[in-house]
This record gives C-alpha cells, structure tokens and sequence, in this order.
C-alpha cells in the first residue's frame, strides 16, 4: 500500500481555531515533540498551545549584527587610517561619524542575509529542498480555509494506531498518511531547461546593455562624462599653457615633510645629524641605494673605481682620512646639492631617508677597511657563535 515510500506522519485537519487550539493542546499533553500546526493565519495562543520556545535565529541575527558593525569598522579604520592614509578635506584619518551611514548599513545587511541563511539553511534543512508536505491535500487546504495538524513518525512514542486514534477522537478530519517524496533527480542538461537558460541569458543582456548604454544617457540625466572639464595630459583650453594639469604654488610643501634646509647651499658650516640607526634594514637600503647611484663612479666599495672613467670624472675614494672626518651632514649634504660641480645632485633619485640609509652604509664600508681591535674579536664571537670558527 505504500509502496516502499518512507512515512513521514499522519496529518488531520480541524474547521475552527479553537478545534485547532485545542488539538495542539491535547497533542503536546499526550508527550508528541516531532508534531506541527499548520494554519492559513497566524492564531493567537498557538505558540502558548503548542508549548513553543522562543526562536534561537535571534541570536544568529545579533552575532552577525556585532560581527558585521565590527568588521566594518575594522576595515574602514584599516584601510584610511592605516594601510593607506589619506587626508580628505582636512578631517582626521578616522573620522568616526562619517562611518555611522556605513556601519549602520553593513550591521544591517549582515544581520539581514545571515538570518536569512540561516533560517533556510538550518531550519529548512538545506539542501532537503522539498517538503513532504508540499502537493499534498492537506497542504491545500490549511492554506485555503482548514486548521491542520501533523504528528511526525520520527517521534520518540509515534505509533500509527495511537496517533490515528487520538485524531480522531479531537475531531480531526480528513484524517490522512503522509509520505516522503520519491527523490527525483532533477537534470541540469535536459533541452527545456538548457533553452530556458539560453532564453534568460539574452533577455539580461540586451535589457542590461540597453539600460546601461542608451536609456541612462537620454535626456534630460547629464553625466561627468559630459562635463567641460580638464583631463590631465590633454591639451586645455583654458590655461595660457595650454596644460591641464597644474603645478603646486611655488613653496608648496607636502604633508609631515619639512624640507631640507640647506638645497643649493654648498658652503655651509651647519649640518643635520643622521635621523637613522644602522639597522640590518637600514644597511640593506643603504646598499642597494648605494650601489645604484654611487658605485658607477665610486666603485662597489667606494674605493673610487668608477665604472664610468672616459665619460664621468672618476670619483674619489671613499675611505680617505677626509671622507671619513666628514659629518654624516656633511655628506647628506654632498649627495643633495652635489659638489663643486663636478659630482651631481642626487637629490631627485633618492629620498631622504634613502640619503641618510646611504651614508650609514658608507661608513660600514670605511668601517671594514679601517677596523679596530674589536670588531676582529667581534667578528670570532659572531663565528663561535654560529659554530664555523675554522681559524
Ligand atoms: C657621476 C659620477 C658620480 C656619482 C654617480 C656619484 N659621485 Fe660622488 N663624487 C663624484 C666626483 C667626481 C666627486 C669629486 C667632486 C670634487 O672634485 O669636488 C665626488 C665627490 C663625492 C664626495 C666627497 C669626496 C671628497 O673627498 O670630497 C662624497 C662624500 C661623495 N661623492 C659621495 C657620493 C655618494 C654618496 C654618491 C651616491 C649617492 C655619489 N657620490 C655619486 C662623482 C660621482
């Protein structure tokens, strides 16, 4: 009779709310926890009837609320205060009230899906994405004008003849067994459906490609697109020169820089002191600068074999008494401004503090080539330490 189809319970149907209330009562008494209510409106005093706890989704909707607001602002903070900080308009770097709108609408939007999610996900029990009672008659009629109940064969102390009886003996109607649906598998390829998707694809895409290209650009929406305006590297109009893009007023500074005292000053007693320590990073900068723009004319190791003699005036050794007298300041002062017009500025291909990390390295080299005492006990701790001490 039930032709190897799974029970999934035996389901009656009532005419009046209270036959309903009533019913839920007498079912939720008699011990049955797998056991729904199925009504065509919401009934008052159901939920008290069937015993009924409050929904835990609540809780999913406030975690992910928190989880949303303190992403957000996580991420805003990270992102404009710390890994790229820009001033706009003057205002501090994490202008909280400026974020209200968009924590507000994130706490929103993650509380909204996630409880959304998790209400079909776990309460529907994805991916059991048909229920048994769906095409059944007694789903046609609770939602037309019956109140029905059904009591579920996975329950504990389910047993059919019981449960028909007690029905029964509410008054249920309609009293009928309800059966699990066959699995249909569904096929993704079969013709219909594949011209379906066909037929969807064309239908977004001209409807997306007319939106998008002709109906937004009809009159009377004017886009920036359309604007007079300047677009740099083109010719302008406007300006005498004939450039759009415009240079910053003579003295302009930029942002936290302040600017080297001394730029074109060559005859100076007044030097700044260096801003960096000698770190292995600082060293590794050094180097690599130093190597660049340095070594071609004062050899990798600043002894003064220039790689570019017959084209450049060789530069001098590093390592003499004089260079090594000289200031850090000093020197700072020799790569911004060059010296007496035989070495160049090098003031446009280094930053400052790739200046500053240059001349660290300059001394670690004088340093090598003019060691002291210690550095030799230094360098026999280093080998001790490291467990190759050959000599
Ligand atoms: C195009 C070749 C060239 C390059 C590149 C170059 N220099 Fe020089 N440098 C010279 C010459 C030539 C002199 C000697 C200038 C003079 O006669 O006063 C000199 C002088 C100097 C002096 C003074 C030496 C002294 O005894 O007066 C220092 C210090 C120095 N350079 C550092 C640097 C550093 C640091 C760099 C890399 C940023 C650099 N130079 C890059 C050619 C160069």
């Amino acid at each position: 009779m039930n032709d190897g189809k799974k029970l999934f319970g035996v389901a009656a149907l009532f005419d009046t709310p209270d036959e309903i209330l009533k019913a839920a009562k007498t079912v939720n008494n008699a011990g049955y926890k797998n056991y729904d209510v199925n009504t065509p409106y919401p009934i008052h005093g159901i939920d008290k009837a069937m015993k009924l706890k409050s929904s835990k989704l609540g809780y999913v909707t406030l975690f992910f609320g928190f989880f949303g607001a303190s992403f957000i602002l996580f991420f805003m903070w990270w992102t404009l205060a710390v890994n790229y900080p820009l001033v706009i308009g003057g205002k501090p770097y994490f202008p909280l009230p400026a974020f209200v709108p968009i924590t507000f609408e994130f706490t929103v939007l993650n509380a909204v899906l996630s409880t959304f999610i998790a209400m079909i996900a776990v309460v529907f029990n994805l991916p059991f994405n048909s229920h048994p009672l769906h095409d059944s008659n007694y789903m046609r009629n609770v939602t037309s004008d019956k109140y029905g109940v059904v009591i579920e064969s996975e329950d504990p102390q389910f047993d059919e003849n019981k449960v028909n009886e007690l029905l029964r003996s509410l008054g249920g109607k309609n009293i009928e067994r309800i059966f699990y649906p066959e699995q249909k598998e569904f096929k993704v390829f079969q013709p219909r459906f594949v011209v379906f998707l066909i037929i969807i694809a064309i239908i977004t895409s001209v409807s997306t490609y007319v939106t998008l290209n002709k109906l937004m650009y009809l009159p009377p929406f004017s886009f920036m697109e359309h604007q007079n305006k300047g677009i740099a590297q083109y010719e302008s109009t406007f300006f005498y020169d004939k450039r759009e893009m415009r240079e910053p007023v003579k003295g302009t500074i930029a942002r936290g820089f302040i600017p080297y005292a001394f730029t074109g000053v060559t005859d100076t007693n007044e030097f700044y002191s260096n801003p960096l320590l000698p770190t292995q990073k600082v060293l590794k900068l050094g180097q690599e600068k130093f190597l660049t723009y340095c070594s071609p004319c004062h050899g990798n190791y600043g002894e003064g074999k220039s790689r570019l003699r017959g084209f450049f005036p060789p530069g001098p050794t590093l390592h003499s008494a004089r260079v090594i007298g000289f200031s850090d300041g000093k020197i700072y002062n020799i790569i911004t401004n060059g010296q007496n017009g035989i070495m160049p500025s090098y003031a446009y291909q280094t930053t400052r503090d790739e200046r500053w990390a240059i001349i660290n390295y300059i001394r670690v080299l004088q340093r090598a080539q003019n060691p002291k005492p210690s550095d030799f006990s230094a360098i026999s701790e280093i080998n001790k330490e490291s467990g190759n001490a050959s000599n």
